[in-house]
């Protein structure tokens, strides 16, 4: 009888325990390193020690990369009690071993499993062994899991993801985690109260055709995205020598405008300075972190020339001039305009969610901005705009409340006119960050 009575407190402890995320984990879009884009299944313990060094040595660290993620192919069976079973050749140790290491050096361990039953290379998924994975994962002392979705036949996304979101919850090692669905149901809908991440396509290629069309994608998700809960447009290509160095600038550059996750997916330890000072640019990383975390929104888009803005606290603002055409462009760029774009913001999150969202910044850009109409609220503009914009709309500011910083030349723009003409190569971009004086 007493038996009984324990098993229905438990589940009524289970079942009244609110589902949610660990909330507050990626107020801003986490950085970090992944093994996939350069390595795929080839990976080891001493490769991942050594991209860990490397992390560190190189000042990828201190430039704020953070998590070291093992991608697919470290896992090959289960054993006789559902445990998941690591690689013994490839990790001989084992991965509490290797997470001990990772966070010896003030970083993060990040680890891959699918919500189906096997990923996308066959290995075994986590499909019916959500909460022992989980458990195991909290034991070795992983801090982010990226959750594939190979294997997954009709389960449904939202359910599945949420699954491990309460199994990691139930734990109790906070833990990022990121949504890999591929954007075929719509996560930027529910990802915010499920994971800290979600992808928004397929997989990006290392060429310059992949990361603009997967950017392209992006286009109209500005409003999902904001503190604690990203669109995540896939990893970093950068330096994996299949796009010239002024496609990596401008691969970056579009990622940082786009608050998107700043995962570098090359060999950390062969970078070329090119390679290093664009994955280490910290003016551009700063654009990505700043905590307003409002993604950028196109301003205007003629025949392959586009200006995206980005909303910065302060007022401030970043903007990139890109030239996605195959042909040099020369634009004639009005700052005083530029300068006097208000944006809008509306609240797509309800206030209040099972991940205690709306209490940390539920507030997101929505329209794009717009010069001509700025002062008229989006339809559904928030109540409450989010910390930044004072509780009230942005103020009028014009070119000379601001400084101009090109965040690839790092340095100031001396401006003898207001409207200037700016060649751009193709492929190319240039971007201005607007600092209040
Ligand atoms: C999928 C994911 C990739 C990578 C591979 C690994 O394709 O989208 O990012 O994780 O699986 O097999």
């Amino acid at each position: 009888m007493k038996r009984f009575y324990i098993s229905v407190l438990v589940l009524i402890t289970v079942i009244s325990s609110p589902a949610q995320k660990f909330a507050g984990l990626a107020k801003t879009p986490p950085m970090g390193w992944n093994s996939w884009n350069k390595f795929h299944c080839d990976v080891s313990e001493e490769l991942i020690m050594k991209m860990a060094d490397a992390m560190v040595s190189s000042g990828m660290k201190d430039a704020g990369y953070e998590y070291i993620v093992i991608d697919d192919c470290w896992q090959v069976s289960r054993d006789e009690n559902g445990e998941i079973v690591v690689d013994p050749e490839r990790f001989p140790h084992g991965m509490k071993y290797l997470a001990d290491y990772i966070h010896s050096k003030g970083l993060k361990f990040g680890i891959y499993s699918s919500a189906g039953t096997v990923t996308c290379q066959r290995r075994p998924g986590s499909r019916g062994y959500e909460f022992q994975d989980a458990r195991t994962y909290a034991r070795w002392g992983v801090d982010y899991l990226k959750y594939d979705w190979c294997g997954s036949s009709t389960q449904n996304a939202k359910a599945s993801y949420s699954l491990m979101r309460d199994a990691l919850y139930r734990a109790g090692r906070p833990i990022v985690f990121s949504i890999c669905e591929w954007g075929s149901n719509n996560p930027w809908e529910w990802g915010a109260e499920v994971g800290h991440l979600w992808r928004t396509t397929g997989d990006i290629s290392d060429n310059w055709n992949s990361m603009i069309s997967i950017f392209e994608k992006q286009k109209d998700l500005a409003r999902y995205a904001g503190p604690d809960g990203w669109n995540d447009p896939d990893m970093l290509e950068v330096g994996n020598g299949g796009m010239t160095n002024e496609e990596y600038k401008t691969h970056f550059s579009l990622w940082c405008m786009l608050a998107a996750p700043l995962i570098a997916g090359n060999d950390l330890a062969n970078m070329t300075p090119e390679t290093k000072a664009i994955l280490m640019n910290k003016e551009m990383i700063a654009v990505n972190q700043d905590t307003l975390g409002i993604q950028a929104t196109c301003y205007r888009d003629d025949y392959g020339y586009q200006i995206w803005v980005k909303p910065l606290a302060n007022n401030e603002k970043a903007v990139c001039l890109l030239n996605r055409s195959d042909e040099k462009k020369t634009v004639l760029v009005n700052f005083e305009e530029l300068a006097r774009i208000r944006t809008m913001v509306r609240r797509f999150r309800p206030p209040t969610g099972a991940a205690g969202i709306g209490a940390t910044g539920a507030a997101r850009m929505g329209a794009p901005a717009q010069t001509g109409a700025a002062g008229v609220p989006a339809p559904g503009a928030a109540a409450t705009p989010p910390a930044g914009f004072g509780g009230q709309r942005p103020p009028q500011l014009t070119l000379a409340d601001y400084r101009i910083r090109d965040l690839w030349e790092h340095k100031d723009l001396i401006l003898k006119e207001t409207s200037v003409y700016i060649e751009l190569q193709p492929h190319m971009v240039k971007v201005y960050r607007f600092i209040r004086k």
